[in-house]
């Protein structure tokens, strides 16, 4: 399989204003007016008709990933093959297409039950972005949106499963340290690529799962000023920031974390390398960040 980049997410939540304030005001997103409407925001960051679906439920939660494939064909292999091995995979119908704007897709769990679709056909926005922060671009040319990073307690399974049979390569393989006791087992986190430069797509942590659903999702902007202009914005806001601006080790990404009204986070971030796959080898780090990127949970409610 050949998977080419992360298309969308789909969340649910209890309150669109907060988050219509939250995507417009802090992360400088901007609104898709003909794909929203009093059930649904569609926030649009690039060309793409929005990367954000945020739908009006009963719960604050990730729903789904998209993940592009090449073609219908592609799509139809892929099904054929997880059918093989056993996983349930359920079309997605005309109104599922109509709402992500795709052409045709279907839908299955991983191993530690996120929801993923893979599709193909998405249309393209003519209308071009206009941030509602004068951001000047999300970086995601060729690089699919973001990354999405789950927990979840069957970590090995579900590596395998991405590996071996979404075809996901290992970009780096994390053994954090979390007990003062140096006899305790580390925490193991897995950061994979998909057939695009992007350092990690997908990663898993070995912890349980939140009930969110998510750990956290990335957004990339060009400069680093737009990284601490948003950070000024989700103060302001009173946004609880989950971590401070620091500098991953693996993918080089000067970044900060706050909390999304679902409860996972965004991290907001800069200047993440680009590995070229031929010549890249798997890396092995111990440590997240080479500095900052202090989390700190949010104050109990
Ligand atoms: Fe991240």
């Amino acid at each position: 399989m050949n998977v080419k980049g992360l298309e969308y997410i789909l969340i649910e939540t209890t309150d669109l204003s907060k988050w219509e304030d939250y995507g417009l005001n802090v992360c400088g997103f901007m609104k898709n007016e003909t794909a929203s409407n009093s059930e649904q925001i569609a926030f649009k960051i690039d060309e793409s008709p929005f990367r954000f679906l945020v739908t009006k439920g009963n719960s604050e939660r990730y729903l789904a990933g998209g993940f592009l494939l090449e073609d219908e064909s592609a799509v139809a292999a892929a099904q054929q093959e997880l059918h093989n091995h056993g996983v349930e995979c359920v079309e997605l119908d005309e109104n599922h297409k109509a709402a992500r704007k795709i052409s045709g897709g279907f839908t299955f769990q991983d191993p530690a039950g996120n929801t993923l679709e893979f599709i193909y056909g998405r249309e393209q926005d003519t209308s071009s972005f206009v941030s509602s922060q004068n951001i000047s671009g999300f970086v995601t040319q060729g690089l699919g949106f973001g990354h999405v990073v789950f927990a979840t307690l069957n970590i090995e399974e579900t590596h395998n499963f991405y590996t071996e049979v979404l075809g996901f390569g290992d970009s780096d393989i994390m053994d954090l340290q979390m007990s003062p006791n140096p006899e305790d087992p580390p925490m193991r986190l897995y950061f994979m690529h998909c057939d695009n430069p992007r350092h990690h797509t997908v990663a898993f942590m070995q912890a349980p799962t939140p009930p969110s659903g998510l750990i956290h999702t990335m957004v990339e902007v060009q400069k680093v000023d737009e990284v601490g202009h948003a950070l000024d914005r989700a103060l302001k806001k009173d946004i609880h920031i989950s971590s401070s601006m620091g500098r991953h080790v693996n993918d080089g990404m000067l970044s900060f974390y706050m909390q999304t009204p679902s409860g996972f986070d965004l991290e907001y971030g800069c200047e993440g390398i680009q590995p070229n796959w031929e010549s890249f080898e798997t890396t092995h780090s111990s440590l997240p960040s080479h500095w900052g990127h202090k989390f700190t949970p949010p104050p109990a409610e």
